[in-house]
């Protein structure tokens, strides 16, 4: 697949002490930025680069702020950042949004209105806010387009994916997110991967309606690879059993009110 370097992290997991490459394809690029978090929960940023402009997907903990301004550097002059695409407000999304802004306070962030009203918690109360649910998209200046895809109740009211129309690749968020122990950093085998997925999506996400109403959205896409804000990446050859997955998963509000099951 032009441009898709996943496949070469299958079977061996890289070097962690520099941003990763999983795309690169006419002066377009994706990176995973490599941030080593020892914890069955890690949580994953992602660059997008496409000519002389960035998107930073999920920035995450203020406590990495340092190493992912660092990894962002080794890539791009943090200057040249369009916006930070916030797929909700969780902390470990979003809480370095004070530093981000703190360092260039007019920088777009990308989200939806729900977690608008909550991002001013983290402590800025005004910022240059790209409502991702007026304007469902974003076109760097060389034409490229990423879309905004909202994920209503996956896991929260206002969750949304984005997805990079010249890679076909779908940054998740928490959908498709795994809690793992043995973490690498794309799944080698995905039946072996169910129990990891399971552990997050069964407690997490909304129920089946919500899950289903989001592969519905997402069929008539070509997704090449799906990156998950937690555990790892899905390459294409996965991709059939990934949708299924979500499509016929039982969750939430399904698993705790089965009587209620119509
Ligand atoms: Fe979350
Ligand atoms: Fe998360």
């Amino acid at each position: 697949m032009s441009g898709n370097w996943i496949s070469a992290h299958r079977e061996l997991n890289p070097d962690t002490s520099h941003p990763v490459l999983l795309y690169n394809h006419e002066n377009h690029q994706i990176y995973w930025l490599g941030i080593p978090e020892h914890t069955a929960f890690r949580s994953n940023t992602y660059l997008l680069k496409s000519g002389n402009q960035a998107l930073l997907f999920d920035p995450g903990h203020r406590a990495y702020f340092g190493r992912v301004l660092e990894r962002v550097k080794q890539i791009i002059d943090p200057n040249q950042i369009l916006g930070l695409v916030l797929c909700h407000q969780d902390p470990d999304v979003a809480a370095s949004i004070v530093d981000w802004l703190q360092l260039n306070p007019s920088l777009p962030i990308f989200t939806t209105p729900r977690a608008h009203i909550l991002l001013p918690y983290y402590g800025n109360e005004d910022y240059n806010w790209h409502n991702i649910s007026a304007d469902p998209s974003v076109t760097f200046s060389n034409g490229h387009k990423v879309r905004f895809i909202e994920a209503p109740f996956l896991h929260f009211a206002g969750a949304f994916a984005s997805y990079d129309e010249k890679s076909s690749f779908l940054f998740s968020g928490d959908v498709w997110a795994a809690i793992q122990l043995k973490w690498r950093l794309v799944v080698e085998n995905f039946e072996a991967h169910l129990e990891d997925l399971d552990i997050f999506h069964k407690d997490y996400m909304a129920s089946n309606i919500a899950c289903r109403g989001l592969v519905e959205k997402l069929r008539p896409l070509q997704i090449n690879a799906i990156l998950p804000q937690h555990g790892s990446i899905i390459d294409s050859p996965d991709m059939a059993s990934a949708l299924t997955y979500l499509e016929t998963l039982q969750c939430g509000t399904d698993i705790i009110y089965p009587h209620l099951n119509t």
